[in-house]
């Protein structure tokens, strides 16, 4: 793993836009795994602005997204979509048909699931996949647990990443309580990875996940295992490194 700690939000954010900008410039076709949350709009804003400037085209681009909420309506504002159409993608030359994210109001979300891991089998492999980390050690919405899943499933959130969320919505109450997510499988599929991580909430998840033991219980720990993965960290992040 390459781990680089960061004194500025500046420097955090330009490396990371850095990172998937030369990507896309040397193919222009790849295939990005997002995330939502917190920890890439910083980047995001950065690709729009780099998008703008004529430095970086999407336009062969396809995404497809780790995670999407059960139980909103994909137009609620707090979905994923809505998240990635706010954040991203209204504000860069990417083609919407290219862009996924699985479908939560599927009618059979079994179905969706087995649907989305087909898709990312037939265009991926993901090139280059953004990931960031609960607190929990939570990466897309596999939660710890003593089993992980390979491939794209329905899941419960565990409590502390409801209130970890709840600071989206207008209380506790009203934050979904399952999630569609890519599995473990799916994200350690990538060519390569780049984990993102702000903050002193994450220092305890980053050090377990970047020098603790493999372990189910901390999911972000089997990127251990990944060849080819970049860590971008500020400083508190990354204080008990
Ligand atoms: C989001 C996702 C989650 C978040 C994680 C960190 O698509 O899959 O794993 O990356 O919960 O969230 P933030 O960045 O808001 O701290």
């Amino acid at each position: 793993m390459n781990i680089f700690t960061f004194k500025t939000e500046e420097d955090f954010v330009q490396t990371g836009a850095n990172l998937i900008a030369s990507l896309v410039q040397s193919k222009p076709n790849a295939v990005l795994g997002l995330a939502t949350g917190s920890s890439p709009i910083g980047i995001y804003t950065r690709l729009a602005e780099m998008n703008k400037k004529g430095l970086v085209s999407f336009s062969q681009v396809s995404a497809y997204n780790l995670d999407e909420y059960v139980g909103i309506s994909e137009d609620h504002s707090q979905s994923y979509k809505t998240f990635m159409k706010e954040n991203l993608f209204n504000h860069i030359d990417i083609n919407l048909q290219n862009t996924h994210i699985p479908n939560a109001n599927a009618e059979d979300l079994e179905v969706e699931c087995k649907a989305y891991d087909l898709a990312l089998e037939q265009n991926g492999p993901v090139d280059l996949q953004i990931l960031g980390i609960g607190s929990n050690g939570h990466i897309g919405f596999n939660e710890p647990d003593d089993h992980l899943y390979g491939g794209t499933h329905v899941l419960d959130l565990l409590e502390e990443t409801l209130e970890a969320n709840a600071r989206f919505f207008d209380s506790l109450d009203e934050v979904p309580k399952q999630a569609i997510t890519m599995g473990v499988g799916g994200i350690m599929k990538a060519r390569q990875i780049i984990l993102l991580a702000r903050g002193a909430g994450k220092a305890e998840a980053v050090k377990a996940a970047l020098q603790g033991p493999i372990t189910t219980q901390c999911p972000a720990s089997l990127l251990q295992c990944h060849p080819n993965v970049i860590v971008l960290l500020d400083e508190k992040a990354g204080s008990l490194l």
